[in-house]
């Protein structure tokens, strides 16, 4: 398995991870709201993708990011401070987050070879999921939160750089 593989995993364990903690911290604010269901069907799925990327952790012995504590804090703080800030704010999150990770799997899909085409597919079907998501957060009117285009750089810009770090260390 090449060094680039084993980096793409490495990153998608940690992304997975963070996505999961994101909608667990909106859940703490919004759970009982009328998004919770939403919100819980979401983190399920995020969950889905994160015991998959933990299993190829496992079985090809790719070290873990060493940042995984700091994704358990920080993806529940970004998580619970947006729900906070009202549901339209959390919507916007995760529309700023899926489609993040919308890019970073369609260039992964892209640098992935026929030798990998099993790591391909999955990745190609959980991008749609997170494609749903992020439609989910704009059906919620995320584009209308107080301050949309600020929180959304913002959040994009987080995510660039914990995915870059989250490869490198
Ligand atoms: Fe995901
Ligand atoms: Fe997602």
């Amino acid at each position: 398995m090449s060094e680039q593989v084993k980096k793409f995993i490495r990153v998608d364990h940690a992304g997975e991870y963070g996505a999961a903690r994101i909608y667990a911290g909106q859940l703490a604010v919004l759970g009982r709201g009328k998004h919770g269901d939403t919100l819980r069907h979401m983190k399920a799925q995020e969950q889905v993708h994160l015991d998959f990327f933990a299993g190829e952790i496992a079985s090809r012995r790719v070290r873990p990011t060493v940042l995984l504590p700091l994704w358990n804090f920080a993806g529940f703080a970004l998580g619970a401070v947006t729900a906070a800030m009202g549901p339209r704010a959390a919507m916007a999150c995760t529309v700023a987050v899926e489609e993040s990770i919308d890019e970073h799997y369609k260039a992964q899909e892209a640098a992935l070879d026929e030798d990998e085409a099993e790591l391909r597919g999955t990745i190609a079907k959980f991008r749609a999921e997170e494609l749903e998501h992020r439609d989910i957060g704009l059906a919620n009117e995320a584009e209308k939160a107080v301050g949309y285009s600020l929180l959304s750089r913002v959040i994009k810009a987080g995510c660039k750089v914990a995915i870059r770090i989250s490869e490198q260390i």
